[in-house]
This record gives C-alpha cells, structure tokens and sequence, in this order.
C-alpha cells in the first residue's frame, strides 16, 4: 500500500513538472483542433484526399503504409474508379508463377501499399542508419505521452505528428551540438532527429485549390494518418451512438411498462 502510494505521487509529480510541456527528452505537442474530435466528430474529407496527396509525393518515399490497401481509400470519399487509378500507379511483387519465378504487375484496389524499401537494412543505408518508422499506426504509437497532460488521448498522436512536422530549428539552442546528419526538432524526444525536414511552404501543390502552407500540410498529413490509424473509428462512432439511443428508449419503455404493470397492485 505504501508502495503504491509512493508510486502515485511520483505519478502526480511527474505530471505537474511536466505541465510546462517538458517531458523527459522532449517536449509536448499543443492541442490542435481536428475535425475528427470528440464523440461526434467525423474525418474531413477535404483534410483527408489533401493528406493521402502529402504521404504520395512526400512521406511514401522513406515511410511505409503497410496496413492500408488501396481499397481503404474510398473511406477518404473516392470513388472505386480513383482508388483503382491510383493503384495503377503503383507496382507490386506477386507470384510465384508456373515457372516458381516471382513477378511485378500493377497494383490492385485488394493490394496494400508497396514499401519503398525491399527491407529494414535498405531503409537504413539510405537514411544514414536511422529506419523511417512504418506510419500505419503511429498516431497511435505516439498518444501514450498525453497522459499526464490531461491531452486528449486519442488526438494527441495527431499533434504530435504536426508539431513533429512544425518543429524544426535552423539552429539549435546555445550549447547543444548536433550530431552528424541529425536535424533539432522541438518536438522529438531528445530533440537530435535524423529526418530532415519533410516539409515547407508549397512542398505538394494541392489539386483543391486549397492554400499549400507548412501549417497546411502538417495538418493534413497528421489527420490522413490519424485516420490510417484507425479507419474504422467513424463507423464504431455510429454504432456508438446508435447502441445508446437505443439502449435510452429502451429504458424509457421498460420504465413505463414497468408503472403500468405495478399501477394495479397498489
Ligand atoms: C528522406 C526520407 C524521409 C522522408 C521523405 C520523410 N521521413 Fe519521416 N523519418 C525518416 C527517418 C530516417 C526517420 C527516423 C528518425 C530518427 O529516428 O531519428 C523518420 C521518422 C519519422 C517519424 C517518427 C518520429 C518519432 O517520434 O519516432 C514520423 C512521425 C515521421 N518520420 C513522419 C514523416 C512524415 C509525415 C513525412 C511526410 C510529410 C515524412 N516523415 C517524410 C525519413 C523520412
């Protein structure tokens, strides 16, 4: 009992010196506001399509996607003729054939997206021997640091991604010296990051019209990959919300029957 006491108020403790936004080796996201927020909130689509073009012509190619297949993209609003559009574009490996030989073909709506690296070592020699992590699920992977900060769980994976993505350094603070081929980001834990800036203003020329800021982009890449992360969240949210209308009814109806019935026996 004393154990866990003790245990809980280093918790405590830790959550109130981290409340100026410093947490061990790096340093808290700011909220940001997402459409997809709350219990109601649903994904923007517009943020979604402007996100998925950052990851084509930026992210895709040091990062993976390997739990998305293209068929997954119609949950960002496309139609089956632009998924299978854009799996076109892509080459995957199949077979093996009658002969045993392995082939390439283009990809199909079924298909996930091909890795741009054939493996972990190929992706390290070509980044200076840091692996640019798989970006599936890593809204998810990095929410775990919000707990003390009374953050919203869920979002705080996307606030990260978009302070990752807005905060870099030209130079870094008095007294610390990079590493060779390292960048400073604010945001990064130990703050030394081997990824170079990904993005700039007009970085992706956006097919919307729509203005192509760092912030923008940021924002938009974070919200693609929130919802990489869990493309279903939308869809349990209903089911959410459903189940409890119902369940609220139902209790009304039980409520009054249950009056009617006991009315005559008092
Ligand atoms: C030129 C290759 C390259 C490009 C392009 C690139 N990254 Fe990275 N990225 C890396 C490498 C390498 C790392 C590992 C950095 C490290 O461990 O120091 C990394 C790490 C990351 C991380 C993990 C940070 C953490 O907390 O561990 C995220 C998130 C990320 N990148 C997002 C992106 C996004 C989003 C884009 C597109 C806008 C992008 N990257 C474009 C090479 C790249």
């Amino acid at each position: 009992m004393k154990r866990l006491a003790a245990a809980a108020t280093t918790a405590l403790m830790v959550a109130f010196a981290s409340g100026d936004g410093h947490a061990a080796g790096g340093t808290l996201a700011p909220a940001q506001k997402w459409s997809f927020g709350g219990v109601f909130g649903t994904f923007d689509r517009g943020d979604l399509q402007r996100g998925l073009q950052v990851y084509r012509s930026v992210c895709s190619n040091c990062h993976s996607l390997k739990l998305i297949a293209f068929r997954n993209l119609e949950g960002l609003g496309l139609s089956p003729e632009e998924v299978q559009a854009i799996a076109g574009e892509y080459e995957v490996t199949d077979g093996p054939d009658d002969e045993g030989e392995m082939y390439s073909r283009a990809a199909r709506a079924a298909d996930r997206f091909p890795s741009p690296f054939a493996n972990d070592q190929a992706a390290r020699a070509s980044n200076g021997g840091a692996l640019p992590p798989d970006l599936s699920l890593i809204t998810k992977g990095r929410a775990g640091e919000s707990v003390f900060k009374g953050t919203k769980f869920r979002e705080y994976g996307a606030d990260y991604v978009y302070a990752l993505m807005t905060g870099y350094e030209e130079e870094p603070p008095e007294g610390v010296t990079l590493m060779d081929g390292m960048h400073y980001n604010h945001y990064f834990p130990g703050h030394q990051i081997a990824m170079a800036p990904p993005l700039f203003d007009e970085a992706v020329e956006y097919t919307d019209g729509t203005e192509a800021t760092l912030q923008q982009h940021a924002h938009d890449i974070a919200t693609f990959l929130a919802w990489a992360a869990d493309p279903n969240a939308e869809e349990r949210k209903r089911i959410g919300i459903k189940a409890i209308l119902f369940v609220t009814i139902l209790s009304v109806m039980l409520y009054a029957v249950k009056k009617k019935i006991w009315s005559d026996l008092h």
